[in-house]
This record gives structure tokens, C-alpha cells and sequence, in this order.
């Protein structure tokens, strides 16, 4: 089995210079996707899942179904991961599932809502940053403020990253990978005008901390599946996404980690759309949801392509939790 640390497929692709994309996954579909995508372009990957992912699946079935990717697929080192983790209790539960990282979204207080202050961040990282070491397990954190709301994770201001409190916050808090603000945001509709990201802010970054940096909010949002989901009946007017080459700079300037939901969503829908209007006397949920994971397969290998990942998958020897265990005890 290739459970890895995400820690361990973070560093190894900031020693190379490229990308890896962190998918999320709701259900049996999409993993499988995601996956194939991994085996064909032979790519390392991470799997996360959310707090609304988890409580729709009732925990288990999906972190069964996450587990049952690690077994299919013995060769691609895969990570299994928390998304915007909102406590200590969300971090344990996901460890408690095999989990082999976890993200403490600390910017954001326990509602996912409300904006937090830096001592509420640094408080409840810490305690996150304790409990999942002990276990060998990746803790992701959040310094500054993504824009936007997405299904409870997202206050709808944003707060682009201070890169000195940055420093000082990895300095406080012994996490192992950052997630900054420099201006994307959750969902479909990221910016009404001109894409600017805050280039200059990762740069000051990246000259000051050393762990992998998370970009959030890196979905690309393609014209073409924003058209195809219009074309067949459904309604996202003005929606926009970061550029992939936006996200090649990025990575070129230090990003390890792109964390990308929507653009699945949208490949999904848009397939599944197509067949509903096309084929209006198909009721087996087969015939729409295996399109819509071949067309998921096919978006996740071409980012995994453009973000650099493509080719890594037997780059290093797996580390497994107990090696990471040992080495946080030291
Ligand atoms: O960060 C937000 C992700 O897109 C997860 O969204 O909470 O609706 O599962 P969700
Ligand atoms: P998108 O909504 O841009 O796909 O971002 C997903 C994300 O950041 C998950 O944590
Ligand atoms: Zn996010």
C-alpha cells in the first residue's frame, strides 16, 4: 500500500520544482477518476475530503472508499486528506478514519464562518499540530484569508497573506505545510474583473518560510465546461476562474499544493447534463455517472500534466506514518 504523509509527496515535489494538485471527493465516482488519472499519467496525488464531504458520506463509507484507492493502487503514493479541518475534534475524527494529513483551518473560527484573530490560529494549530505529529500525520494550516463563501467554508472577506506573519506563524505553530491568501477564492465565481493574484506576496513568502505552500481556491473554471453546463439546461452566468497559467506561475514561484474542487463539479454536471438532454429515456445512474467520471479522468490527467506531476509517481521510496512518527519525535 502506498499510503504516504502528504508531507513526504509536498517536500519531494518542492526538491523538483513542480505542482500537486489536491482533488476533493464526495463519493466512489470521483475517487475512481481522480485515481485512474493518477495511474495513467503516473502521478503522486492527494485526496481530501471536507467536513460537508464526510458528513454526507456518514464518515465511513467515504473513508472506506478513500482507502479502497490506496489498496487499487499500490505503485501511486497517495495522501488522504482533511480539508479545511475546523478544530482539534475534526482533525481526530479524520485521524481516527486513517487520514495521513490533515488541514486546521485556524483563519476562520469553528463555524467555518466568522474571521478568527491571529492567537485563535495559532491556538488551535498548535493543539492540531500536537495531536497529529504523535501519529506521524501532516498538519496543513491557513495564515490570512481566502475571499468567498463556499458551503460554510469561507467568511466572504478576504485578507491577502502578511508575509512576516506568516514567518512567525510556521515559527509558532511547527505546522508542515502554509496555506496563503494572494487572492483566489472558493467556487465558480472568483473574480468580476481583472485576475490579479498577489504574486509579489508569494514571492515574500516563499523567501521566508521553508514548508510547502497550499494555494486554495485554484480551480480554472474552463469556458468550455462553464458552456457545456449552459448549453445543457443549467444557469452559472459570469463565472471565472484562475488561469491555468497563473497556477504554472505560481508553482514556478513556490506553490507545492493546488487544491481544486469546482472544476470536477463542473465536468461532472456538464456531463451529466449532456446525457439527461441527449438520452432523456436513460434512468440507470450508470450511464450518466460513468461519463462523468471518464470526463473527470480526463480533466484531473491533463491538470496533473500542467501542473508537473505527471511522471513523479515512482520518483521516491513511500515514508509511512511510523517513519514520520519517529522523525516529529525527535
Ligand atoms: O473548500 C471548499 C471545498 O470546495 C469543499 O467544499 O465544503 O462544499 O465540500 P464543500
Ligand atoms: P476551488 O473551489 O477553486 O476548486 O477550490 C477548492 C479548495 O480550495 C478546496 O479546499
Ligand atoms: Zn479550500
Amino acid at each position: 500500500m502506498a499510503l504516504v504523509p502528504m508531507k513526504q509527496i509536498l517536500e519531494e515535489a518542492k526538491k523538483k520544482g513542480y505542482g500537486v494538485g489536491a482533488y476533493n471527493v464526495n463519493n466512489m465516482e470521483q475517487i475512481q477518476a481522480i485515481m485512474a488519472a493518477a495511474q495513467e499519467t503516473q502521478s503522486p496525488v492527494i485526496i481530501q475530503a471536507s467536513r460537508g464531504a464526510l458528513k454526507y458520506s456518514n464518515f465511513t463509507y467515504l473513508g472506506y472508499l478513500m482507502k479502497a484507492a490506496v489498496i487499487e493502487n499500490p505503485t501511486i503514493p497517495v495522501a488522504m486528506h482533511l480539508d479545511h479541518g475546523n478544530s482539534l475534534d475534526s482533525a481526530k475524527k479524520a485521524i481516527d478514519l486513517g487520514f495521513s494529513s490533515v488541514m486546521i483551518d485556524g483563519s476562520l473560527k469553528e463555524d467555518g464562518k466568522t474571521p478568527s484573530d491571529y492567537e485563535y490560529n495559532v491556538n488551535v494549530t498548535k493543539s492540531v499540530v500536537e495531536y497529529a505529529h504523535k501519529y506521524g500525520v501532516t498538519v496543513e494550516a491557513e495564515i490570512g484569508r481566502l475571499g468567498g463563501i463556499e458551503d460554510g467554508v469561507g467568511s466572504g472577506s478576504a485578507h491577502i497573506t502578511d508575509p512576516q506573519e506568516a514567518l512567525q506563524f510556521v515559527k509558532d505553530t511547527g505546522v508542515d505545510a502554509l496555506a496563503i491568501a494572494i487572492g483566489t477564492s472558493h467556487g465558480a465565481y472568483k473574480f468580476k474583473g481583472a485576475k490579479v493574484l498577489a504574486f509579489d506576496v508569494l514571492q515574500e513568502v516563499r523567501k521566508l518560510i521553508d514548508i510547502p505552500i497550499v494555494l486554495h481556491g485554484a480551480s480554472s473554471v474552463p469556458k468550455e465546461l462553464i458552456d457545456a453546463v449552459n448549453k445543457y439546461g443549467g444557469k452559472m452566468p459570469g463565472a471565472e476562474g484562475v488561469p491555468m497559467e497563473h497556477l504554472q506561475k505560481a508553482i514556478k514561484l513556490g506553490v507545492q499544493k493546488i487544491n481544486v474542487d469546482t472544476d470536477g463539479r463542473l465536468a461532472m454536471t456538464a456531463t451529466i447534463r449532456k446525457v439527461f438532454t441527449e438520452s432523456p429515456e436513460k434512468f440507470d445512474p450508470r450511464d450518466y455517472l460513468g461519463p462523468a467520471r471518464t470526463a473527470l479522468q480526463g480533466l484531473i490527467a491533463s491538470k496533473m500534466k500542467a501542473f508537473g506531476t505527471a511522471g513523479h509517481a515512482s520518483d521516491y521510496a513511500p515514508l509511512t506514518l511510523e517513519d514520520m512518527k519517529k522523525a516529529y519525535s525527535k
